[in-house]
C-alpha cells in the first residue's frame, strides 16, 4: 500500500483538528482548512458516516488532497442517543457549549430530577478518509462514560467539561490534552485507519 504524504484535515474544529493533527505522524504534511477559502458543506447526512463522509468528499473534491474528515457526537442513554448527530448544532450557530451544556442539563433534568445514577453516556467518532478520485475508507470508535452533574475543568473543547470517561474520575475538560487524547472515541477510530500513513 502506497502510505499518505499528505493531508488536507477537513474540519473548522479547532479541537478537532488540534487532536487529529497531533495523532497523526510529524512527518506527513498536513492542511488546514483556514488554507483554503472554502464554505463548510451542509451536514445533510442521517448517520455520522454520511456526515463524515459528505465532509471529506466535498473538501478533497475542492483542494484534490486526500481528505480525512471526523462526524462526531455525544450520546447519552437518558436523552435516547441525543443530542447524538446533533451535537454541534445544539451549540447554536454560534457554537456556544455553555448553552448546549445547559440545554443537556435542561433535558435530563426533565426527564428526571436526580439523574445521579442514570447518567450513562458515550462519545462516537466515525473518520472518513476520502481520495479526490472519490475512494473511501471509513473507521468508528466509541468511548463510554458518564454526565457529570457539573461542568469541570478548562481544557479541551465542546462537550469535554462534562464528560467522565469510563476508569477515570475526572471530566475530559479536566485531562491534560496529551491524557484525553490516547483515550477518547478520536483515537480509538484512528488506530483503524492508522496503517495508511505508515
Ligand atoms: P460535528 O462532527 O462537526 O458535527 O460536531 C461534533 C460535535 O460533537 C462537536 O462540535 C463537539 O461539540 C462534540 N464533540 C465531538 N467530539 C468531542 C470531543 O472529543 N470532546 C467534546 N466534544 C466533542
Amino acid at each position: 500500500m502506497n502510505k499518505i504524504k499528505e493531508i488536507l484535515i477537513g474540519t473548522n474544529n479547532s479541537g478537532k483538528y488540534k487532536e487529529i493533527s497531533a495523532l497523526l505522524p510529524k512527518e506527513i504534511v498536513k492542511h488546514s482548512l483556514k488554507e483554503f477559502k472554502i464554505s463548510a458543506p451542509e451536514e445533510t447526512g442521517k448517520n455520522y458516516k454520511e456526515n463524515a463522509f459528505i465532509k471529506a468528499l466535498y473538501y478533497s473534491k475542492k483542494t484534490n488532497l486526500i481528505c480525512l474528515s471526523d462526524d462526531s457526537g455525544l450520546e447519552i442513554d437518558l436523552l435516547n442517543g441525543s443530542p447524538g448527530i446533533y451535537s454541534s448544532r445544539w451549540g447554536g450557530k454560534k457554537k456556544n457549549f455553555d448553552l448546549a451544556i445547559n440545554k443537556i442539563f435542561y433535558e435530563m433534568n426533565k426527564i428526571k430530577k436526580d439523574w445521579k445514577k442514570d447518567n450513562r453516556a458515550k462519545f462516537f467518532c466515525c473518520l472518513a478518509l476520502v481520495w479526490p478520485n472519490g475512494k473511501s475508507f471509513f473507521s468508528e470508535g466509541i468511548v463510554n462514560g458518564k454526565i457529570s452533574k457539573k461542568k469541570k475543568g478548562k481544557k479541551g473543547f465542546g462537550y469535554d467539561p462534562i464528560f467522565v470517561p469510563k476508569g477515570y474520575n475526572k471530566t475530559f475538560g479536566e485531562m491534560e490534552p496529551k491524557l484525553k487524547m490516547f483515550i477518547d472515541h478520536r483515537y480509538k477510530a484512528y488506530l483503524k485507519i492508522k496503517n495508511f500513513f505508515g
